[in-house]
């Protein structure tokens, strides 16, 4: 079991207990993370789940493919260097923190 700090944009954070191998998105949506939307289900087709790695962990994480680098540019807020769709993010045995950005949609 690892675990994922979710940070809203205001500075509050919450720790949350992780399966390794469901996604970051489902580790937020099944513990009630605010700031997660989900709209499509994981299906890479919405952006809502834009979350910000923090940048000390961005290499750990597997390299984002062509169409999540191209969904991210259709995020309702301006992606950063450390951007990533938490759908497309798999936990693994690095406990992860994250940033939700202000707004999903
Ligand atoms: Fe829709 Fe991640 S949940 S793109």
């Amino acid at each position: 079991m690892t675990s994922i700090t979710f940070t809203d944009h205001l500075g509050e954070s919450r720790v949350v207990a992780a399966n390794p191998g469901d996604t970051v998105m489902e580790t937020a949506v099944r513990h009630g993370v605010p700031g997660i939307v989900a709209e499509c289900g994981g299906s890479l087709s919405c952006a809502t789940c834009h979350v910000i790695v923090d940048p000390a962990q961005a290499d750990l994480l597997d390299p984002m493919d062509d169409m999540e680098d191209e969904m991210l540019y259709g995020a309702a807020t301006e992606r950063s260097a450390t951007s990533r769709l938490s759908c497309q993010i798999r936990v693994g045995e690095v406990d992860l923190r994250v940033t939700t950005p202000e707004t999903q949609v």
